[in-house]
């Protein structure tokens, strides 16, 4: 059972848990030491602060987690935020940190003969099925979405689908997979999430937090 009196922040497993942790070690929150060990399997830590513990999950599972009221607070990136779509979250601050974008991208040597206007019915692979319905519906495209959890580039060059809808950092997993860029659907960075019932049964400590990590993003008020 989770313990009430507990703050319970749920942090992203990946590539943006380097960062993340740093915000958290600039907001005076100190994970126990085992939290370094990358080959712990433990996915609970305690820290500094005996009213606050952190989960370290899958990016994807966050927005999930902090739902359901299982974690109070998390990081979370724009992406999953925009597929899960839950009203049950609050979302105070941009961190400015995990900035990438989500686009559609085809093979190179679709471009040509194949351009966005002429879309009437697509299939296309991604983590995002939700969000990529929507996008397309709202174009009058009727998208069939393949739900793959990574290595979605590899998609189209195995007949799976000819579009992919993923995130791009530097767009070099897109080049080496024979693959461009053809519309970007949005900008990304993680936020800070929070549960709104939380918020309402624990204002003050839930307050003091996201104040510490607009501190640790933005510097101190003058
Ligand atoms: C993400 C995304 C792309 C890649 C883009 O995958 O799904 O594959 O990063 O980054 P780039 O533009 O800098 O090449 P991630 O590395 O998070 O792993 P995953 O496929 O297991 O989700």
């Amino acid at each position: 059972m989770k313990d009430l009196e507990k703050i319970i922040f749920a942090l992203p497993k990946g590539r943006i848990l380097n960062k993340a942790h740093k915000l958290l070690l600039a907001s005076e929150i100190e994970p126990e030491k085992e939290f370094d060990n990358i080959n712990s399997r433990k996915l609970r830590f305690v820290t500094n602060d005996k009213e606050i513990d952190l989960i370290r999950i899958r990016s994807s599972d966050v927005p999930t987690f902090v739902a359901f009221g299982a974690a109070d607070i998390g990081i979370a990136g724009q992406d999953d935020l925009l597929e899960f779509d839950y009203p049950e979250l609050y979302v105070p601050l941009d961190l400015n940190i995990g900035k990438c974008r989500l686009v559609i991208a085809q093979p190179r040597d679709l471009i040509s003969s194949a351009s966005p206007d002429t879309w009437s019915h697509l299939r296309v692979a991604t983590k995002y099925p939700n969000l990529t319905k929507k996008y397309f519906e709202k174009k009058g495209v009727q998208a069939e979405c393949i739900k793959l959890n990574g290595a979605i580039e590899l998609a189209p060059s195995l007949g799976l689908s000819e579009r992919i809808v993923d995130i791009v950092e530097t767009g070099s997993t897109l080049e080496a997979n024979g693959l461009v860029e053809v519309e970007k659907i949005a900008d990304i960075s993680s936020c800070l999430i929070v549960n709104r019932t939380s918020l309402k049964t624990n204002p003050e400590k839930i307050n003091y937090l996201i104040n510490r990590f607009t501190e640790a993003v933005h510097g101190k008020a003058a």
